[in-house]
Formats: C-alpha cells, sequence, structure tokens
C-alpha cells in the first residue's frame, strides 16, 4: 500500500514538473520567432544534426524562416539566416544584440578580455585594446613591414624542406603567430621553438575539438554534462595553459616597464594598469590583461594559420588556379621584390582568390554567439534580454544569388566580365557591427601577402592526383576544420 502511495506521489511530481515546463514554454515563446516544437529539457537537439548545426541550421530556415527559435537545455536561442536578418541584427540593432552568448567551456572568461567577455569590462577592454592596435601594431604600414619581414622567414622555412612532403600546419602557422607575437610580446620564435610549436598544438588542439560533436552537446547541455569527463575538461585546460602564458609575459614586461616608451601590446595594457591603480573597481588588473593578450594570441594565430592551411589545399586541387596566379605574380612582382600592399590593387586575380579561399572555406560558420542586452522588438517578435542570438555567416557565403554555385570554388565570384575584382556586401567572414573581428585589416593583410610571397617562390606538389583531393573539412561545429595533409614544395627558378 506504502509503495502504491509512494509510486503515485511520484508520478503526480513528474506529471506536476512536465506540466510546469510545457507551461513556462510556452509563456516564454508567446512573442519569440517562430520554431520546432521543443521537447522538455531535451528542447531541440533531435531537430539538429551535430555533426553538422550549420546545416541543420539551413534546413530550419527553410521550414521556419530567416528568423527562428530552438531551445537547448535551459538555452533560448534565436537563429538569423540569410543577408536580410543578418545584416539588420548586426548593424541596425547594433547595440541591443553586442552582448556574447556563453559558451561554457569558456564560462570561466566570461567577463574578461575580449571574444568571450560578455561582463560590463568588454566595451572599454575591445574599445582600449583596438586604439593600441591601430597605433602600435595594426597600423598599415608597421604590419605591411612586419609580414613582410616574417614572408621572409616562412619562405626560407620552406626552402629547407627541399621538396620533401610536411605537414604544413605548425611549420605555415608560425609566420601568423610570429606576427602577432610581435604586435602583443614583441617576441618572434624560431620555426622549431620548442614553446611555439607547444602553443601552436594547444590554438590548434582546442579550435578542433571546440567544433567536435561533444563539445557543440556540451556547450548546450552543460548544466547536465558538467561534472562527466570528456574533451570539454582538455579545452579548459589547454585554455589554461594559454592564458598562463600571456601572464607570465605580463609580469616579465611589468618588470622592466618604462611607462613613457611602452614596446608593444602588454606595455600600453600595463601602462593602463597603472593609471588605474588607484580606481577603486579597476578594469586593467593583471587577470583582465592576461586573458586579453590570450584572446588576441588565439583569436590572431589559429583563424589566419587555418586559412592559409586550408587554401592551400584547395590550390593543389586546382592546379590550373594556381597557373594563373603564378602568371599574375611574375607579371606584376616579379621573382625578387618582396609583395607588397599595393600590389594587389594590380592583381585582381590573387585578390578574388583570397576572397574566394575565405568564401568557401566558412570558417566560422555561425559566427561567434552574441546575445540580446534587453528586450529587443524585432521584426514584429519580442527578443528577451539574454537570448542567446546567432547571426550565421555561411547563410551569406553561400547564397545561392550572389554566388551561384556556392558549393564550387570559383575565383569568378569575385571579378567581373572585365576580370577586375568584384566586391560583395554578402562577404562576411569577419562578421559586421560592435564585434566585428578585430584583426580583420591585419588578417586580410597576411593572407594576401603570405600567400602571395609562397607562391612566388614556389609550386606546390601533391602527394595524390589533384582530382582526388577531398576539401570536406574533418568536421563542423564552432569552425570549418580542414582535413590534415601532407604537401611537397618545388622551388621556382
Ligand atoms: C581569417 C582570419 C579571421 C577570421 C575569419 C576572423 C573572424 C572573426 C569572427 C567571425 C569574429 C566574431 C565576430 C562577432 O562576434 O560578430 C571574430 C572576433 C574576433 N576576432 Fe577575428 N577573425 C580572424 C582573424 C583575427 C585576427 C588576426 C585577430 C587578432 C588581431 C582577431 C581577433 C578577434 C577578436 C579579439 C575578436 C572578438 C571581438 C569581440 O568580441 O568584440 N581575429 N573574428
Amino acid at each position: 500500500m506504502a509503495a502504491l502511495g509512494i509510486t503515485i506521489a511520484l508520478l503526480v511530481w513528474v506529471a506536476t514538473l512536465l506540466l510546469i515546463s510545457i507551461w513556462k514554454q510556452i509563456y516564454s515563446s508567446w512573442n519569440l520567432p517562430p520554431g520546432p516544437f521543443a521537447l522538455p529539457i531535451l528542447g531541440n537537439v533531435l531537430q539538429l544534426d551535430l555533426k553538422d548545426i550549420p546545416k541543420s541550421f539551413t534546413k530550419l530556415a527553410q521550414r521556419f524562416g530567416p528568423v527562428f527559435t530552438l531551445h537547448l537545455g535551459s538555452r533560448r536561442i534565436v537563429v538569423l539566416h540569410g543577408y536580410k536578418a543578418v545584416k539588420e541584427v548586426l548593424l541596425n540593432h547594433k547595440n541591443e544584440f553586442s552582448g556574447r552568448g556563453e559558451i561554457p567551456v569558456f564560462h570561466e572568461y566570461k567577463d574578461k578580455g575580449i571574444v568571450f567577455n560578455n561582463g560590463p569590462t568588454w566595451k572599454d577592454v575591445r574599445r582600449f585594446s583596438l586604439s593600441i592596435l591601430r597605433d602600435y601594431g595594426m597600423g598599415k604600414q608597421r604590419n605591411e613591414e612586419r609580414i613582410q619581414r616574417e614572408a621572409h622567414f616562412l619562405v626560407e622555412e620552406l626552402r629547407k624542406t627541399q621538396g620533401q612532403p610536411f605537414d604544413p600546419t605548425f611549420l605555415i602557422g608560425c609566420a601568423p603567430c610570429n606576427v602577432i607575437a610581435d604586435i602583443l610580446f614583441h617576441r618572434r620564435f624560431d620555426y622549431n621553438d620548442k614553446k611555439c610549436l607547444r602553443l601552436m598544438h594547444l590554438f590548434n588542439e582546442n579550435f578542433y575539438l571546440l567544433s567536435t560533436p561533444w563539445v557543440q552537446l556540451y556547450n548546450n547541455f552543460s548544466d547536465y554534462l558538467r561534472y562527466l569527463p570528456g574533451s570539454h575538461r582538455k579545452i579548459m585546460k589547454n585554455l589554461s595553459e594559454i592564458r598562463q602564458y600571456a601572464l607570465e609575459r605580463a609580469k616579465e614586461h611589468l618588470q622592466s616597464l618604462d611607462s613613457s616608451c611602452p614596446r608593444d601590446v602588454t606595455d600600453c595594457l600595463l601602462v593602463e594598469m597603472e593609471k588605474e591603480k588607484h580606481r577603486q573597481e579597476p578594469i586593467f588588473t593583471m587577470e583582465n590583461i592576461s586573458v586579453t593578450l590570450a584572446d588576441l594570441f588565439f583569436a590572431g594565430t589559429e583563424t589566419t594559420s587555418t586559412t592559409l592551411r586550408y587554401g592551400l589545399l584547395i590550390l593543389m586541387k586546382y592546379p590550373e588556379i594556381e597557373e594563373k596566379l603564378h602568371e599574375e605574380i611574375d607579371r606584376v612582382i616579379g621573382p625578387t621584390r618582396i609583395p607588397s600592399v599595393k600590389d594587389r590593387l594590380e592583381m585582381p586575380y590573387m585578390d578574388a582568390v583570397v576572397h574566394e579561399i575565405q568564401r568557401f572555406i566558412n570558417l566560422l560558420p555561425s559566427n561567434v554567439p552574441h546575445e540580446a542586452t534587453k528586450d529587443t522588438m524585432f521584426r514584429g517578435y519580442v527578443i528577451p534580454k539574454g537570448t542567446i542570438v546567432i547571426p550565421t555567416l555561411d547563410s551569406l557565403l553561400y547564397d545561392k544569388q550572389e554566388f551561384p554555385d556556392p558549393e564550387k570554388f570559383k575565383p569568378q565570384h569575385f571579378l567581373n566580365e572585365n576580370g577586375k575584382f568584384k566586391y560583395s556586401d554578402y562577404f562576411k567572414p569577419f562578421s559586421a557591427g560592435k564585434r566585428v573581428c578585430v584583426g580583420e585589416g591585419l588578417a586580410r593583410m597576411e593572407l594576401f601577402l603570405l600567400l602571395s610571397a609562397i607562391l612566388q617562390h614556389f609550386n606546390l606538389k601533391s602527394l595524390t592526383d589533384p582530382k582526388d583531393i577531398d576539401l570536406s573539412p574533418v568536421t563542423i561545429g564552432f569552425g570549418s576544420i580542414p582535413p590534415p595533409y601532407k604537401l611537397c614544395v618545388i622551388p621556382r627558378l
């Protein structure tokens, strides 16, 4: 009898919980954009392919339109799909959607640094970092010289491979790593430096793990999964090692700091910290500085490095495109002069290829998540404060009208009928608005100069028949991760 009573009580309890959950969902969804019905607790996870969430978003957009709502665990997510909706969110509602949607593996950094900062210090840290990057490293000319110097080292290093096969991940990655390390820490590494290789390994592993199905699941159900073992813990451990490196550099800089003569971004941040010494709630604490430096180091290395690596694989698949690039380089730059930014004006084909690489590889297909900073009226819906907002970038880069045959790699997407470079407003791999990538100018300069320098000196040689090269990413999640490969570079005489 007692057992029956307990069973009934349990059933009533479960039924009440379910009813409350359904009621809460209906109540809070009243004025939200449409979306598939969400199951209690699981939400819409069954409607997502965890191996390719961006593709699931595209399918859902075909059913529910360019603005739709999903529920995953306790997270309410509004997805924007297509040029108009994405631009409207990023540019017409700049402030309302400028928060950073929480990524649970980065929970520890949710109010520090730039990239994952959703706290009150984000605006000041971003503004100040941008201004020092502009004055310091990112001023056009200084960066051009910096990249040109590194291009020279990269070419020398490639020459040392003597036509033998090698994995380009760290060799190529070292160039963007050194460019940003010079801006941040006034430091450059040898291409076989153990510390540099370790840091690049951490960046690379994190970018990969972040894009795996398990971490997609973890990031949406962390309330339930946080105590389990798994690769989310590895990401956190790696991140803490990267942060520790940045902290050590900051401490080292502090010991020899001359406020009147800052050497790099670290010094500028430390000078600000000194100025704020007597403030009650300082922004530029040692902790915030080290996370800011780690953010810039990671974001500034892995993105550009992956783009270059993916780009070389694409060029190996299409030797006729590589051939045209050699022809343009020989005509405009010649065999010895180091490529410069002004060459871009006379090199529409290279410009188009670099754009097409970025479009095609779709590095961050679902952008980095944003968050509504207040209740916001959008296209007749109310998007409550705290809602995660995803302005997808692949929906612009793979727009069928703007880029016919978007699944194909075609430099013509960025060329007009006279062979001149054709601008497209759909080209937004760096996003737009208040959170737009801080390193866009630097990254674009690096891609153009480094790729030009590599092709000026070398022919690419694939180990397999170009036709058999598979360009599909190995995993798609936070990023689109290129397949691992080896290549040979043969000096051009
Ligand atoms: C091919 C290279 C790159 C691509 C495709 C890229 C793309 C992006 C994207 C899509 C975002 C998110 C924007 C948003 O939330 O709306 C972002 C943010 C960011 N990027 Fe980049 N990026 C690249 C290179 C760089 C470089 C070289 C740096 C370093 C100087 C950098 C630093 C940052 C930072 C600090 C943020 C966070 C901005 C914020 O939250 O306010 N990125 N990037």
